[in-house]
């Protein structure tokens, strides 16, 4: 006999299965019904963009772009690359389609990035995002805010911190970076080594660096809000503005420049304090007001955010909300006479909208009700030779107060019964 080697999946990846995906349905489902309520279709997008896509829209001096982005050569010698994060392809779809803005879109996909591994960062990980494309109304800025607010109150999390911070825009962030320029000419030596050797790449990815001498350069770095230009300096209070009348709590952080290039006026993002803070982001966006005209496109503005699923999970589990279900059963039909009742039950019972489950294979009635206990359903509806002499099953409550207690429904009557006894359990 010859023994193969099993294969695990690739490192800083995750398989997800049931029943913990059962929580990845129900996230992206309240998702999708956020976004909808607000006005956002979905958009999908290929896995894999021209590599200049992420190295002219995010940005060649980040991180993501410089050192973790997966990049190949396809059979025909194009240079793709597996999508780092999801608003440059949006951004790129909506200047190859041109769709009438305002054009707000959702998404929920996968995002690929070769980092070191660790709880909370993964190579491949799932984001739930929107953008928000064709205006710089700053009450579009809190619409967007507001949504992942929303998602995170959704999921029950409540140790949360929302940071926001304005970038600026082409009028004043110039003569900032200007500034920073020279202070940072002046404290070059100070910097934690890459950054020494980085810094003028984008003198802001220095705000980014967790490094302490990083740090500590920049506690003493000009601020942005101070060389905001009017313009802008509205903005932002606007934006303030309406999530204070929205009753969403935030705190300024004059730092928060978020890794990306593409980032003008407003930038934010949540953090879970109940999670470990090196990665404790749980969703963050901003402004990029020059990008689509980057990718080619007309000037046009716009902002999104995105939230990494594993991440919200993280949060939830740390704060003991949004748990898997137990079960996503109505019914567990078990039959003991052949398997052609349960096979045309389940059927009837699906169509009619209950979840049913069965057993497959002629298994015995004791092994059947092993595996209806384990599924979690909260009724079995057995099948035996009186059973089908009756045209009937027997109903036998698995779960909760009644547990064990059993009568005997006819066929014709147990759509009824099934209903009535789930919507007393759901009250
Ligand atoms: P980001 O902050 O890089 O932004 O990622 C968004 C979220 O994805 C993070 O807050 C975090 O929850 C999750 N995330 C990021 N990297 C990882 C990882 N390696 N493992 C697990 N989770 C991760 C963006 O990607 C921007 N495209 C957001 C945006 C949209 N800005 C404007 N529009």
């Amino acid at each position: 006999m010859t023994s193969r080697q099993a294969f695990q999946a690739p490192k800083g990846t995750l398989d997800v299965l049931p029943p913990e995906s059962w929580r990845w349905e129900a996230h992206i489902a309240l998702f999708a019904g956020i976004a909808r309520r607000a006005g956002y279709g979905l958009v999908v997008n290929p896995m894999f963009e021209d590599v200049g896509v992420f190295k002219r829209g995010v940005g060649e001096s980040t991180d993501i772009v410089s050192k973790e982005m997966y990049e190949f050569d396809d059979k025909a010698g194009r240079r793709l690359a597996l999508r780092p994060e999801g608003t440059a392809p949006v951004i790129r779809a909506y200047v190859q389609h041109r769709p009438t803005p305002p054009w707000k879109v959702w998404y929920a996909t996968p995002s690929f990035r070769y980092e070191s591994p660790q709880a909370g960062r993964y190579r491949q990980h799932h984001q739930v995002g929107v953008e928000a494309v064709g205006t710089d109304d700053p009450d579009v800025d809190v619409e967007v805010i507001s949504i992942l607010a929303e998602l995170i109150a959704g999921v029950g999390l409540r140790q949360v911190d929302l940071r926001i911070n304005s970038m600026g825009d082409s009028s004043c962030m110039p003569s900032y970076r200007e500034e920073l320029v020279a202070y940072l000419e002046e404290h070059e030596g100070e910097l934690c080594p890459e950054h020494q050797a980085r810094w003028r790449l984008n003198p802001l990815r220095v705000f980014d660096c967790k490094k302490q001498d990083c740090l500590a350069v920049r506690a003493g770095a000009p601020r942005i809000a101070d060389a905001l230009c009017d313009p802008c300096r509205e903005h932002f209070a606007r934006v303030e503005e309406g999530l204070t009348s929205l009753g969403l709590e935030y705190r300024r952080d004059d730092f928060l420049v978020r890794g990306f290039d593409y980032y003008t006026r407003t930038t934010f993002e949540f953090g879970a304090l109940a999670l470990d803070a090196a990665q404790n982001a749980i969703g963050g966006g901003g402004r990029y007001d020059g990008l689509v005209e980057l990718l080619g496109g007309p000037p046009t503005p716009g902002i999104g955010f995105g939230s990494g699923i594993e991440r919200m999970l993280l949060a939830c589990d740390a704060e003991g909300v949004f748990p898997a279900p137990t079960t996503r059963l109505d019914a567990f039909v078990i039959d003991v006479t052949g398997g052609a009742v349960a096979r045309d039950l389940t059927w009837e019972l699906r169509q009619a909208g209950f979840a049913v489950d069965r057993s497959f294979g002629g298994r015995s009635m004791k092994a059947q009700f092993t595996v209806a206990n384990r599924s979690g359903a909260p009724v079995a509806l057995i099948i035996g030779d009186d059973e089908l002499a009756q045209d009937a099953v027997t109903l036998r409550h698995l779960q909760g107060e009644g547990q064990h207690e059993q009568e005997v429904v006819k066929r014709h009557d147990l759509i009824g019964r099934l209903r009535d006894i789930l919507s007393n359990s759901a009250n």
